[in-house]
Order: C-alpha cells, then sequence, then structure tokens
C-alpha cells in the first residue's frame, strides 16, 4: 500500500540511481503518459533530460501546439520539436498491413530520438511513458494464448537493434494512476483528463494506406466529433473517442449531385484500464447531430458509422 507521494519519492530515487551521470532523451507524443514521465524524470535529474517532441504528421488538430505551450510555457523543460512529417509519410507509402505499420513507425521514432541524441553529443539512455498495459497486451492477450494482438509502438515495436538504454518509469502503473501522479507532479487538470492517443497517432486510424490527403480528412472529421463531444459536456464520461477513415467509398447525393467519397467510423468506449472496454451510448440525436456536421463540412467523406464492438472481441484501436 503506497501513496502517490512516495511512489515519486521513489521513482525519482530509482531514475537518479539508474541514470548516474549519463543523458537522458525523452520522447513526447502528445499524450498524458511521456508528459508524465518527462515531469518525473526532469524532476529527478533536470538539465541531464532532453525532451523530443516528434511531430511524425500523424497528430491530432492541436495536439502539438498543446505540449509544446506546456513543456516550454508551464514547466520551462526544454523541448526540441522535430518535424519530421515527410519522413514518416513517405515511409509510409504502400504499407497498409497493420503491424508493417506500427513496427516502421517504431523504428523511426528510434531513429530520429538517436538522431537527436547525437546532435547534444550523446545520450545513454531513452526514456518512454509505457504503462503496465502496454508491457502485457504487447506480449500477451488477458486470458488467452500468448500471441502478440499488437505492438504498442513504445514496447514491441522498437526495433532491437537500439543503442540506447530505456527508462520506463510509468511501467508498474495503470492509466488512473499516471493520472493520479500527474497531478501530484502538479500538471494542469485539463491536460490530464486527456484521452488517450496512440503513439503510433492516425496512422492506425487510417486502415489501409496512410496518406497525407487521408490524414487531413481524418483530423478534420476528428476535431468535429471531439468538438461536439466536449460541447455536450460528455468528454470526461468517455475513456477514448475518435474517428476512424475507412478505404472505402460509397455512393452518395449532394444537392443534385452524385457523390463517391469516404467512409468514416466514429468510436468511442468506457473503460477503466484500457484492456476491457465497451461502446459509449450517446443521447439521442447525438450522432446524428455529428454526422451531418462532418459530411457538410468535411470533404472527401459522404458517410458516417458508428462502431458498437466492445473489447473484446474488438480492440479500442482498428490497428
Ligand atoms: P487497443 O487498441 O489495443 O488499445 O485496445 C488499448 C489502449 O492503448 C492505446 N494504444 C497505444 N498506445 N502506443 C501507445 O502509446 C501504441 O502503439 C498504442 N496502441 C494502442 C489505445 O489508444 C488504447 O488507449
Amino acid at each position: 500500500d503506497w501513496t502517490m507521494a512516495e511512489f515519486r519519492a521513489t521513482k525519482i530515487a530509482e531514475i537518479r540511481e539508474q541514470v548516474g551521470t549519463g543523458r537522458v532523451i525523452c520522447g513526447l507524443s502528445g499524450g498524458v503518459d511521456s508528459a508524465v514521465a518527462a515531469v518525473l524524470i526532469h524532476e529527478a535529474i533536470g538539465e541531464q533530460l532532453t525532451c523530443v517532441f516528434v511531430d511524425h504528421g500523424l497528430m491530432r488538430a492541436g495536439e502539438a501546439d498543446q505540449v509544446v505551450s506546456l513543456f516550454r510555457g508551464a514547466y520551462n523543460i526544454p523541448l526540441i520539436h522535430v518535424d519530421v512529417s515527410t519522413l514518416f509519410l513517405s515511409g509510409l507509402a504502400g504499407i497498409t498491413d497493420p503491424e508493417e505499420k506500427r513496427k516502421f513507425i517504431g523504428k523511426t521514432f528510434i531513429d530520429v530520438f538517436e538522431d537527436e541524441a547525437r546532435k547534444i553529443g550523446g545520450a545513454e539512455f531513452l526514456a518512454q511513458g509505457t504503462l503496465y498495459p502496454d508491457v502485457i497486451e504487447s506480449v500477451s492477450f488477458t486470458g488467452g494464448p500468448s500471441v502478440t494482438i499488437k505492438s504498442h509502438h513504445n514496447v514491441g515495436g522498437l526495433p532491437e537493434r537500439m543503442d540506447m538504454k530505456l527508462v520506463e518509469p510509468l511501467r508498474e502503473l495503470f492509466k488512473d494512476e499516471v493520472r493520479e501522479l500527474g497531478r501530484e507532479l502538479g500538471l494542469p487538470d485539463i491536460f490530464v483528463g486527456r484521452h488517450p492517443f496512440p503513439g503510433p497517432g492516425l496512422a492506425i486510424r487510417i486502415p489501409g494506406e496512410v496518406t497525407r490527403e487521408r490524414c487531413d480528412i481524418l483530423r478534420k472529421a476528428d476535431a468535429i466529433y471531439l468538438e461536439e463531444i466536449r460541447s455536450a459536456g460528455l468528454y470526461d464520461a468517455i475513456w477514448q473517442a475518435f474517428a476512424v477513415l475507412l478505404p472505402v467509398r460509397t455512393v452518395g447525393v449532394m444537392g443534385d449531385g452524385r457523390t463517391y467519397d469516404y467512409v468514416l467510423a466514429l468510436r468511442a468506449v468506457t473503460s477503466t484500464d484500457g484492456m476491457t472496454a465497451q461502446a459509449f451510448e450517446f443521447p439521442g440525436g447525438f450522432l446524428p447531430r455529428v454526422s451531418t456536421r462532418i459530411v457538410n463540412e468535411v470533404k472527401g467523406v459522404n458517410r458516417v458509422t458508428y462502431d458498437y464492438t466492445s473489447k473484446p472481441p474488438g480492440t479500442i484501436e482498428w490497428e
């Protein structure tokens, strides 16, 4: 039985012990986990830490700005912002297999971290906000046979040849505990309460080939969905909500013209740790309103569906 204050103190001691006088690079993904890990490590080793925000072009609308301003402004933690969207998007061209996407993204993240490490004169350690469920789900699945369901990029997706050693202070924690630790460290509630966002970003929300155009369409639709969820006061009742752009086109009619555009799926789930999940039941009228807005406002989408699958047998993300 321990409190978050004790956990914080223990981890700080452990990080100092592990790292010594070495240098640490921490990749910020835009999510809560990597932000909490970075703030904790910064408290432990201060200037030995360099944070790198890898903008792979697969972020949600506004995500990058929020993280950069939080770190530079509120915490005054030095942050290198690298725009490598072309590297990621050109590498993803032609890849349609989900695991291949994840492996490519995991490897490319490491390439970028190693590059940045070189630029600051070397770093022995790479820090990540890996949680307990990430560890479990990358090796096996609760109650099932020992098979990989998906390689979370911050665990199974890492290449074997990596030179840096890992610092993962959140490895024993579940999401609710990370949020508690974040509050303990003084992160603003609005940040701590954010829905999880996967490291591979929008790439795993675009089944089939990922292109810049598809990312742009998805970003617009996703922003409308989230805006409606926030203004209906439902954000905090949902574990995670997002849109998925399907590589399928269907026929529609708009005005007096025929359309032949993509299908979008909306997903919203409740969960306590991400290991099981149930589809969220929206109040009547909500989904039709979102659907109408998306089809009217997002060029390229003419049909919207809602995903009612629980986990298991589905997973939260589509890939
Ligand atoms: P699934 O889709 O496996 O997702 O049911 C469970 C939770 O994990 C998130 N997720 C990831 N997070 N890197 C991450 O940091 C990843 O590669 C990754 N894949 C899935 C997912 O968004 C959900 O919250």
